[in-house]
């Protein structure tokens, strides 16, 4: 049967302490035991339902912890204060010295810094390989190999991944397929296709009013238990915890994510149509031209698009710099890093996002300095908008 992860955002049924149509917000950073021998099994992990310190947890943050597994369809979650927050425990929580990690080379700029530069630090060292390749992602393994790790669909090259495809491999070697879905929540489920745990930034579609950050992973009892274990777990000791207050503002944005998703969708198809049609250089995985756009529909919640996310190619950096400062001017959007807000946001990922790659290994994956990355805004009259956008494309000669 198919996955149907904004009812279970809806099924889920919190009251507030007094009733309130909202769950209560827990404004306190420790908790009391009617008993001393309480505290001691809280501790020893032993005492269910009982709070500890909220770096461990709190009840606000459960909620939303809960309402995000329930949307991932995975036995339970962690919330964090950052995607990254999120994203590095996970990995170390799975990996220790001499261990090694397989890693699609189109991620985030800041998941390639990790594991590039501050986890060999720890001994622990990555291949990153082409992520559509599924025969090379099976010959990188070794026998230290712990994790393969990617995203759903990638930032910026919005490149597809099998996730059923690395799942067979992953079990196949007994590994963990740790999936960021950042860029696809809703419309695409990775854990119903095989991931082990699925990981977002927050602070992107979920949320989606670009005025906090925050992450979750989402994976088994066990995995999140581990995590927050007082003794080794990676998020209870490195301390990336999110304050409740902001776990209660997520959890009711999270709320109307799947009108936005479809609305993101909608208008982002709209565009890249358009724009590929005007005979400029577009990638978006909702075009019959993309090379992922038969697996992301094999993959697909249909009902939510295939995200909001495109890119575009103007050739250059100076072009594409005249280019945003123009839209921004015409306040078709910001910009700015990030996506996912109510309002169109664009970068140049080769100097912003991406920098963190170095520029030999932009250019072999294709990332080139003239393209351009959208988070496409929730407008109500897109064709108004893509208008004005076009109108600037043709002032700079971009057409
Ligand atoms: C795909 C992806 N994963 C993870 C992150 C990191 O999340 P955060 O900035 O919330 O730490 C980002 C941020 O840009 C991202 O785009």
């Amino acid at each position: 049967m198919a996955f149907k992860p904004a009812n279970k955002i809806q099924d889920l049924q919190y009251f507030g302490e007094f009733g309130g149509v909202n769950p209560s917000i827990s404004d306190s950073s420790t908790y009391t035991f009617l008993s001393a021998k309480t505290m001691f099994d809280t501790f020893e992990g032993n005492a269910d339902g009982c709070y500890l310190y909220s770096r461990h947890s709190t009840p606000s943050n459960l909620y939303l912890g809960q309402a995000l597994a329930a949307m991932e369809g995975t036995e339970t979650a962690n919330v964090a204060a950052s995607g990254m927050g999120a994203i590095t425990p996970a990995i170390l929580q799975l990996c220790k010295a001499g261990d090694h990690v397989v890693s699609s080379r189109t991620i985030y700029g800041g998941t390639y810094a990790f594991l590039k530069n501050f986890a060999p630090k720890l001994n622990i060292e990555t291949s990153f390989v082409d992520i559509t390749k599924l025969e090379e992602v099976e010959k990188s393994i070794t026998e230290n190999t712990k994790i393969i790790y990617c995203e759903t669909v990638s930032n910026p090259l919005l490149e597809i991944a099998d996730i059923e495809g690395l799942s067979k491999i992953a079990k196949k070697h007994n590994l963990q397929l740790l999936v960021d879905n950042t860029f696809s929540p809703l419309s695409i489920s990775p854990a119903a296709l095989g991931a082990d745990v699925v990981l977002h930034s927050l602070t992107k579609f979920i949320n989606g009013s670009s005025d906090t950050m925050g992450g979750v992973t989402c994976g088994s009892q066990e995995f999140i238990d581990a995590l927050r274990n007082v003794n080794d777990g990676a998020n209870m000791l490195l301390g990336p915890a999110m304050d409740s207050l902001r776990a209660a503002s997520i959890l009711k944005n999270l709320r109307t994510l799947h009108i936005r998703i479809k609305q993101h969708s909608e208008n982002a198809l709209y565009l890249a149509e358009k724009f590929e049609a005007d005979g400029l250089k577009t990638v978006y995985p909702g075009l019959k031209s993309h090379s992922g756009h038969a697996l992301f529909k094999k993959m697909m919640n249909k009902e939510y698009g295939f995200g909001g996310m495109l890119t575009l190619d103007v050739g250059g950096i100076d072009k594409a710099n005249e280019l945003m400062e123009l839209m921004q001017e015409k306040n078709l959007g910001y910009l700015a890093v990030s996506l996912g807000f109510y309002k169109t946001l664009f970068s140049a990922p080769g100097s912003s996002t991406s920098s963190e790659i170095p520029e030999e290994e932009q250019k072999e994956m294709g990332l080139s300095d003239g393209l351009i990355r959208f988070s496409i805004g929730l407008d109500n009259d897109i064709e108004r908008t893509y208008k004005m956008m076009r109108e600037c494309m043709v002032e700079v000669g971009v057409l």
